[in-house]
């Protein structure tokens, strides 16, 4: 996440002043560490939730005190311990049943709390895990939501994996992209379509996607924050974004269309 923290994740976080920000997925704590200084300045607390850290985490409970609250769980289990969310970080195990559940929890905790919806963003919500999943821990995700998948590269021009080489061939990735139930923006809108929450989705398809949910409850009472969020609303540049990320995707893959 941390390519959208200058220009959009500070500045959000900045408007909507939260009580509490939660982070799905930490790994090595780039992002961690702007979101914990960003909370010590504001006199909030980060929880940051991660099974596997890649990080000394009790050094920095000792630099950060009671602003860093670190849970070394799995998100449908941490997030129940979570006591305060005014934003949401996700960016944790990137397939559709982990994250269509990962957002209905954060909708029952906050009625349980008895908070308004967060500010919600969400990383990976274009190629290659928008319509794809991916599993860092296939066994956490029941039988009948998982995808047939491999430890197989993904290409840009081609639904199946690929057998050699090919982006992320390490990671256990859906044999195939598309279809129901498939991929982190699919879990997003099929999240929308049920819930009784009322959000804007803007989805920035820069550097693999960054979907921000923005509550209309929070809107009302964030102006600043709703014009900032409207501003990357805008058509054209997001054709323009995608082109340039697709772009840099096939750069990167070096895939020919
Ligand atoms: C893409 S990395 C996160 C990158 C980080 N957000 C950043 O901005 O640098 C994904 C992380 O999610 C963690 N993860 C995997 N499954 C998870 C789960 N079920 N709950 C929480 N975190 C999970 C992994 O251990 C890994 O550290």
């Amino acid at each position: 996440m941390l390519p959208f923290w200058p220009d959009l994740i500070r500045p959000m976080l900045e408007d909507l002043e939260p009580h509490g920000i939660v982070e799905i997925g930490s790994e090595s704590g780039r992002t961690t560490r702007l979101l914990l200084e960003l909370a010590r300045a504001r006199g909030t607390r980060v929880h940051a939730i991660d099974p596997k850290p890649a990080f000394d985490v009790a050094a920095w409970q000792a630099e950060f005190g009671d602003t860093f609250v670190f849970h070394r769980l799995p998100s449908l289990i941490g997030l129940h311990a979570v006591d305060a969310m005014g934003a949401v970080l996700i960016d944790g195990d990137h397939n559709w049943y982990t994250v269509f559940h990962e957002l209905k929890l954060v909708e029952t905790r906050c009625a349980e709390l008895g908070v308004l919806p967060p500010l919600i963003l969400l990383h990976d919500v274009v190629w290659p895990y928008g319509r794809r999943d991916l599993y860092y821990d296939p066994d956490s995700v029941p039988a009948q939501f998982r995808q047939p998948f491999a430890r197989k590269g993904i290409s840009p021009v081609q639904s199946g994996l690929l057998d050699q080489g090919g982006f992320n061939a390490s990671m256990c990735n859906a044999a195939h992209e598309g279809g129901s139930r498939n991929g982190v923006l699919t879990a997003v809108e099929d999240y929308l379509a049920q819930t009784h929450w009322r959000f804007r989705l803007v989805v920035v398809p820069a550097v693999f996607g960054l979907a921000i949910l923005l509550p209309d409850a929070l809107a009302a009472n964030k102006p600043a924050l709703a014009q900032r969020v409207a501003a990357w609303d805008v058509p054209e540049i997001r054709k323009f974004i995608e082109r340039m990320e697709m772009a840099r995707i096939a750069m990167l893959t070096g895939a020919r269309g």
